[in-house]
């Protein structure tokens, strides 16, 4: 078909600000030249044995459509999570809903809600693209509030003003936040619930790094109120289960019965055996500890080497990523370029909205390569 109708909102999400860097980064990669990829938040480390073997074991004879609500196996083993790593007590049947990854979730979440007067969704900037990529596609308008070192990498609320508030349907927050790696205290928690219940508006706690920090223990919006909350998790930072695609919705019991009627639509139950291991993977505590421990561990080595250097680094109490200031006489883009061209690849703050001034480490190569990296990265003029 020539100049087939094209929905207007591919347009408008469908920018490529690395462009530049990908295209130099295939030259230098034909050219023989060893890259080390410190740009996507893709983790190499191997998915523990017992959830492959969980999987494994799951797989049945004769295979029939799963249920959009998900096992009630991984409903129980989510809600006893939350339980066990945040204290709150949840009814796995009523305020659970697993999903196929956090991604999904998060964009098809909005569908539930959209259709009324309010249609502003907040969300911070920059940030994970799929808040806003949802919202366009449900027709919402996103309301893209900038993050700096100085508000602490959050979004107060009530500084939005009444006129913005009261038309707001969702609000998201993403604590431990990529890409900057700024854990919201419990005070900002309080005070986004609070303003919530003021203004009727729906908090969506994107909480998918909640299980990857280094000092505190980051809390979960549900510690601090159930009421117009919906916190969203994954397994695949917490569990390096990135490819089987399992994370979960939970929360207020009347979201959360909305959700479920919105999702028995677009088939996105996932498979049981996927199900299998990810109820596997909430119900174990240590094999997240263990990555917690190789994440800080290449973590160390890049603090120590940033503090050398003079190099600034903001947020980053938690997360796999690094939130680095670019030297002075440099923007996003060309300490990356600069960067590249000793074979390190990091992305441009810019990649993620406004995030001038920044490039963004994700901690995803082995420590030998972090190692072989900071060499490499040494010879960068500052
Ligand atoms: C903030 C944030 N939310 C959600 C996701 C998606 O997670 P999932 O792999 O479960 O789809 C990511 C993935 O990088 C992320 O960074």
């Amino acid at each position: 078909m020539r100049d087939p109708p094209k929905n207007p909102v591919l347009d408008a999400v469908q920018k490529n600000l690395m462009a530049a860097l990908d295209e130099r980064k295939a030259a230098l990669r034909a050219a023989g030249k060893t890259l080390y990829d410190f740009g996507l938040g893709d983790p190499k480390e191997p998915t523990p044995p017992f959830l492959r073997e969980a999987l494994r074991a799951a797989v049945p004879e004769v295979s029939q459509y799963p249920s959009p609500r998900g096992t009630p196996a991984l409903r129980r083993a989510a809600a006893g999570y939350l339980a066990r790593r945040f204290g709150v007590s949840l009814d796995p049947d009523r305020q659970v809903v697993p999903a196929t990854g956090a991604k999904e979730a998060i964009f098809h979440l909005p569908l539930a809600f959209a259709g009324g007067p309010r249609r502003k969704v907040v969300m911070p900037d920059p940030a994970y693209p799929t808040y806003e990529v949802g919202a366009r596609f449900a027709g919402l308008e996103p309301v893209k509030v900038p993050l700096t070192a100085a508000n602490r990498f959050l979004v107060e609320p009530e500084a939005l003003g009444e006129a913005v508030l009261s038309g707001t349907l969702l609000f998201w927050l993403c604590s431990p936040h990529n890409p900057t790696g700024a854990v919201a205290p419990r005070d900002y928690l309080e005070r986004l619930g609070r303003a919530a219940r003021r203004h009727g508006f729906i908090v969506v706690s994107d909480e998918c790094y909640a299980d990857v920090w280094f000092g505190e223990r980051p809390a979960s919006m549900l510690e601090v109120q159930v009421e117009n909350v919906l916190a969203v998790h994954s397994c695949s930072k917490r569990s390096g289960m990135t490819g089987y695609r399992s994370g979960f919705v939970a929360g207020d019991a009347d979201l959360v019965a909305l959700v479920q009627r919105m999702r028995s639509h677009p088939g996105v139950a996932s498979p049981d055996f996927v199900s299998a291991a990810a109820a596997a993977a909430w119900g174990d505590d240590a094999h997240a500890e263990e990555r917690r421990r190789i994440f800080a561990a290449k973590r160390e080595r890049f603090l120590a080497f940033f503090a050398a250097r003079g190099l600034e680094v903001h947020g980053s109490e938690a997360t796999l990523y690094l939130w680095v200031k670019v030297p002075a006489g440099h923007d996003s883009a060309s300490y990356a370029l600069a960067l590249l061209e000793e074979g390190v690849v990091v992305a441009p703050g810019t990649a993620f909205g406004a995030g001038e001034g920044y490039v963004r480490v994700a901690l995803v190569p082995t420590l030998a390569e972090c190692d072989a990296a900071l060499g490499a990265w040494g010879r960068v003029k500052a």
